[in-house]
């Protein structure tokens, strides 16, 4: 792969698709790089699904172009453009067997001598051993990588993958995200995945697309979308943010000044993406891991320079690396802590009267005019 080979990039300009009155996917531009691994995220009917189809040509979109590389295949039928889709059911041919699964594509275009490169494909999958048993006889993790091997021995320039992990249970998932990973850095092909998943997003992913309601709402990379959430539906929906509303009081050289329950707060102007006058209406946000928790007995002990909340712990749940509290604040009625088991402080109990401190560094600012709670998972949502 050379640097200047753009034959792999995925563009699309201005694309869109409308049922009848309904917008699944508002008009939108992207530009996924040779090479990257891209994923779309984004919750259940935001149009992750649409948006791919778009890309293989299994949906006319209603506006705008798909280019790859340089070509316009807008109006090519899906087995014209060289792009291979691996769907959340595998789709494997039960009554062959996982060497012919895989040989599928090459017999199919009439190619007589398949074994060295199913051979291949199927050492890059890590199922040499498997090549002659049925579909059946594998778990279901190691038929997901038979479809992307069936997928790669095509070549295509992109592979899309649907919710391609749906169906694993969470620790196989986790597993074939660093395999597909691996196999996306070995192949170095172009990959554009679609999850509901943040966390799968963010451990796979160079650069996610948040979607939200048929629009890109935040692009970058995870690390990017996580420190810098552009808004309120990004913070809450990639991990968890604590947003408190606040308002400008003043402003002091490169840092906002915020007025929050009677305490202040500052925060980097550089960070706020919020138009910020003094007497404007900000949210704040700070994610649980940057707070420290200290009693308030030794609230003198605290750094100057550091933001401040005072509150009392709500709960306190164990989990081993840490330990996640939720505390009662004044400015907001449950902030998360995550707080790393090293030294555990045995006053930090339920009860416990508590001062939250951070860095000014890890604060951010987002428009007050957004729904604060926008992308919060809800119970209901977490069970389906
Ligand atoms: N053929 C269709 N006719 C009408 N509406 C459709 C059609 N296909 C999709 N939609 C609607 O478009 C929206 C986006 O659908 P899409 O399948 O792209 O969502 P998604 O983000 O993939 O969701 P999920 O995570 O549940 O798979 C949904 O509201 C869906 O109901
Ligand atoms: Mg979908």
């Amino acid at each position: 792969m050379t640097t200047t080979d753009n034959s792999g990039d995925v563009r699309l300009s201005g694309i869109g698709k409308t049922y009848g009155s309904f917008t699944a996917v508002h008009p939108l531009d992207l530009t996924v790089p040779q090479g990257s691994f891209f994923a779309l995220l984004g919750a259940s009917g935001c149009g992750k699904t649409t948006t791919l189809r778009m890309i293989a040509g299994l949906e006319e979109p209603t506006q705008g172009t798909v280019h790859l590389g340089d070509q316009d295949v807008t109006h090519l039928p899906p087995y014209k453009r060289p792009v291979n889709t691996v769907f959340q059911s595998y789709a494997l041919f039960p009554h062959l067997d996982i060497f012919e699964n895989v040989a599928f594509g090459l017999r199919r275009r009439g190619i007589k001598s398949v074994k060295k490169q199913v051979e291949e494909m199927l050492e890059l999958v890590q199922l040499g051993e498997q090549a002659r048993k049925k579909p059946h006889q594998l778990s279901g993790g190691q038929q997901q990588r038979v479809a992307v091997a069936r997928a790669l021995i095509n070549h295509p320039k992109v592979l899309l993958l649907d919710e391609p992990l749906g169906a694993l249970d969470l620790k196989l998932r986790r597993q074939m995200q660093l395999e597909l990973k691996r196999i996306q850095t070995e192949v170095g092909i172009t990959f554009v995945h679609v999850t509901h998943d943040q966390e799968e997003a963010m451990t796979m992913a160079d650069t996610v697309a948040v979607m939200n309601a048929g629009r890109v709402e935040q692009l970058g990379s995870p690390a990017d979308l996580y420190e810098n959430p552009g808004t309120t539906f990004v913070a809450n929906f990639l991990g968890t943010s604590n947003l408190i509303e606040a308002e400008v009081d003043s402003t002091s050289g490169d840092d906002l000044v915020l007025k929050a329950g009677g305490g202040k707060l500052v925060l980097p102007r550089a960070r706020c993406s919020a138009p910020a006058t003094a007497g404007g209406k900000v949210l704040v946000g700070v994610r649980p891991e940057k707070i420290s928790l200290t009693h308030a007995d030794d609230a003198g002990e605290i750094p100057e320079g550091r933001n401040r909340l005072t509150g009392k712990i709500a709960d306190a749940s164990f989990i081993g690396v840490s330990t996640q509290y939720v505390v009662e604040s004044p400015v907001c009625d449950e902030l998360a802590v995550y707080v790393q088991n090293v030294e555990r402080d045995g006053r930090l109990v339920p009860g416990a009267d508590v001062v939250l401190h951070w860095s000014p560094a890890h604060t951010f600012g987002l428009d007050a005019a957004q729904d604060i709670d926008a992308g919060v998972e809800t119970l209901e949502e977490e069970a389906a």
